[in-house]
């Protein structure tokens, strides 16, 4: 028997959450009204720096922390309502979760560790050996139960961490930031199969991480949060290429920003009038006329060439500030101005080369310029 796809998985579904800690006798808020879906069988990933809130909000999910307000439901099902007076108790909430700081039992053999969860259940031994095979030959291990903890690899003791997380079939899988033991290259391969599992059993899972590129890569939707609440919600390629928030264009891979003011709108392009001269963007509904913006623009899309490029509508004079070999690609940064463009590309230039930068106005973001 297969654990693939025998029932549905809930949709998590939180409102308006709130959580503030007590340090002596001041309230310190975590999480300010987070309000979030975790849709059935899919994977969302809550994203940020580190002290956001993010554990909390998973903690809180989970059982472990007491919220001041709000609610969280599997799918109809209350676990917490403040206005209701429902607090269901973590155990009853049948959720898998990793910890950040995971650790396996070291005098225990990996199906000891496996086993745990279902002795403590008083399952009978056949059925928790079945079923400790079952989550092993799910996660790569099998063959390996004899073995005991510390003979393992890291990436294998973090796959006995997430056996023993789905091995009592939990409706919801909570993971925080379960490969941040890994060293990199591991992390990556671990993360590929985290991936691949998650789709296989289709279990709901909310992932937390401070690694955009961890985010990007597993995610069905990744929430931004900053500051105890969720900046903005979409899939990777959304958020990546037209984030609303200049945080979010941030926080997701390298970009530069010019601040400028939006001008009217010409056809299909819109104008902004910035310290590098007249830019182009595409028309969109976020770039006010009249307001002050940030254009965006990713190290991917910036062109640098010596001879002026044809046809092109927004191309800038620029001076390299440096050229630096990084192997698959050479990344410059160039002068316009005040501002400093970043630029990945494939040829190397010499400093304070002068060269002329491009940019295609559907490469350019227009954000709302941050107060402050
Ligand atoms: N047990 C605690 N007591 C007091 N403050 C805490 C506690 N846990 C977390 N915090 C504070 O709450 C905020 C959010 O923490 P956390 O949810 O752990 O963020 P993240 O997981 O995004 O790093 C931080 O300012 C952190 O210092
Ligand atoms: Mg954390």
């Amino acid at each position: 028997m297969s654990q693939t796809h025998t029932r549905p998985m809930p949709t998590i579904r939180v409102i308006k959450l709130s959580k503030s800690y007590r340090v002596g006798r001041q309230a310190v808020p975590a999480v300010r009204g987070v309000t979030l879906d975790v849709p059935d069988g899919k994977i969302v990933t809550l994203l940020g720096p580190s002290g956001c809130g993010k554990s909390t909000t998973l903690r809180c999910i989970a059982g472990l922390e007491r919220p001041d307000d709000g609610e969280i439901f599997f799918d109809q099902r209350p676990l917490f309502s403040r206005a209701r007076g429902i607090a269901v108790p973590p155990e009853q909430r049948n959720v898998g979760m990793v910890f950040q700081s995971y650790a396996i039992w070291p005098h225990l053999t990996v199906f000891q560790n496996v086993a745990y969860p279902l002795q403590v259940r008083r399952l009978p031994p056949r059925q928790i050996a079945e079923r400790v095979r079952e989550v092993l030959a799910l996660v790569g291990l099998l063959g390996l139960e004899d073995r005991p903890g510390p003979y393992l690899s890291g990436g294998q003791q973090q796959r006995v961490v997430l056996a023993r997380a789905l091995v009592y079939r939990p409706d919801v899988l909570l993971l925080d930031e379960p490969l941040s033991n890994l060293d990199a290259k591991v992390r990556e391969q671990v993360r590929e199969e985290l991936r691949s599992l998650q789709r296989r059993l289709g279990i709901t899972t909310l992932y937390v991480t401070h690694d955009q590129l961890e985010a990007l890569g597993l995610s069905d939707v990744v929430a931004v949060m900053q500051a105890g609440g969720i900046v903005e919600m979409g899939s990777p390629q959304e958020l990546y290429a037209r984030p609303a928030h200049p945080f979010t264009a941030s926080f997701l891979g390298e970009i530069s920003f010019i601040s400028g003011t939006a001008a009217s709108a010409d056809g299909d392009m819109v104008e902004v009038l910035t310290s590098c001269g007249l830019l182009h963007s595409l028309r969109s509904e976020r770039a006010l006329a009249g307001k002050p913006v940030v254009a965006g623009v990713r190290p991917e899309h910036v062109r640098l060439s010596r001879d002026r490029p044809r046809d092109q509508t927004n191309v800038l004079e620029g001076t390299v500030v440096s050229s630096l070999f990084e192997g698959t690609r050479v990344k410059c940064r160039v002068a316009v101005g005040e501002v400093t463009l970043l630029a990945y590309g494939d040829e190397l230039f010499t400093l304070n080369e002068r060269l002329y930068v491009s940019i295609e106005p559907k490469h350019l973001m227009l954000l709302p310029h941050l107060a402050g």
